[in-house]
């Protein structure tokens, strides 16, 4: 049986530009969905997929993940003064007991491979997984997707496993795009990534997602991997060298993705949740009903 990922790495170290102005003081991973910031539906995702060591890759300038995690104590001692009990588990809640959380800094922003790449003292040499926390993906009471490829990694002997989903062809070049052979319903053994390919020379429609789950092995292959698409160091590159030495899964997960990297995106995701709430669909419905009159 092969080991299962305990280790989780949310390369954050990014500025967020698409959402300035409001970016200039928060961080993009702390935008609220609802009451919850961004990088709480991905360390819940992590959590859910047994993680136990969660790594942010951030920048000197972003304090607000580690002080979001960390223990307010004003603040906890206010609410059990005055008794606001449901309160206090809400901020206690953030992270269970028996998770830490690791800090790493990205000196310079050298891409996402490079990123993944300054968690190698942590991780080692063993499984462990990455989510870009721009992507929510929801699957309600269902295994989050993590969890899912964690699973299916693990029945496949620790085979690298990354999540995909069918985009439009115009927007293959905002994406990792793969070329893989059909195995299951979901899962497919991947031929070939390439980093954000151009709609005429797109391999296919088939577009990585924010969530892989990798070996260990994945770090020695990133220390010699060259800058590729826009002059960065790309984790997609670095996985199209492990295809060269064993095979890598590509997966269907079973959820609803929103690209929170963007305004559509995150007003789709608030919606998506606000509808999932008891006290909040249908005064939502009856909002959108009366948008679109
Ligand atoms: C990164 C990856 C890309 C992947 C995408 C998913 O790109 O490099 O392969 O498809 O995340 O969100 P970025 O969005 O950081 O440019």
């Amino acid at each position: 049986m092969s080991k299962r990922m305990r280790k989780v790495v949310f390369p954050v170290a990014g500025l967020g530009t698409r959402f300035l102005p409001a970016t200039k003081v928060v961080a993009k991973e702390m935008l609220p969905v609802l009451d919850r910031p961004l990088i709480q539906y991905a360390v819940d995702e992590a959590v859910d997929a047994g993680a136990d060591t969660l790594v942010f890759v951030t920048n000197r300038y972003k304090h607000a993940i580690a002080d979001y995690f960390d223990k307010a104590y004003e603040l906890e001692s206010k609410l059990a003064q005055s008794g606001k009990n449901d309160l206090l588990a809400m901020v206690q809640g953030t992270l269970p007991k028996h998770v830490r959380c690791v800090f790493v800094t990205q000196p310079e922003a050298l891409g996402l491979g490079h990123a993944v790449l300054c968690a190698k003292p942590v991780v080692g040499d063993e499984p462990f997984g990455v989510v870009l926390p721009d992507d929510l993906i929801w699957n309600g009471r269902g295994a989050g997707a993590l969890r899912q490829m964690s699973d299916l990694s693990v029945r496949e002997n620790g085979a690298g496993v990354i999540a995909v989903e069918e985009v439009a062809r115009e927007q293959t070049d905002k994406y990792g795009i793969v070329d893989a052979s059909p195995l299951s319903e979901r899962a497919a053994k991947i031929n070939l990534v390439v980093e954000k390919p151009k709609p005429d020379v797109a391999p296919s429609n088939l577009a990585i997602v924010g969530r892989y789950v990798l070996p260990g092995r994945i770090f020695e292959l990133l220390e010699t991997t060259k800058p590729g698409a826009g002059g960065e160091i790309q984790l997609t590159d670095a996985i199209e060298a492990l295809l060269a030495e064993r095979s890598v899964l590509a997966y269907r997960f079973e959820g609803t993705r929103f690209d929170c990297g963007n305004k559509l995106g995150l007003v789709k995701a608030t919606l998506a949740m606000a509808l999932e709430d008891p006290a909040l669909v249908e005064p939502t419905k009856g909002f959108i009903r009366e948008l679109c009159d």
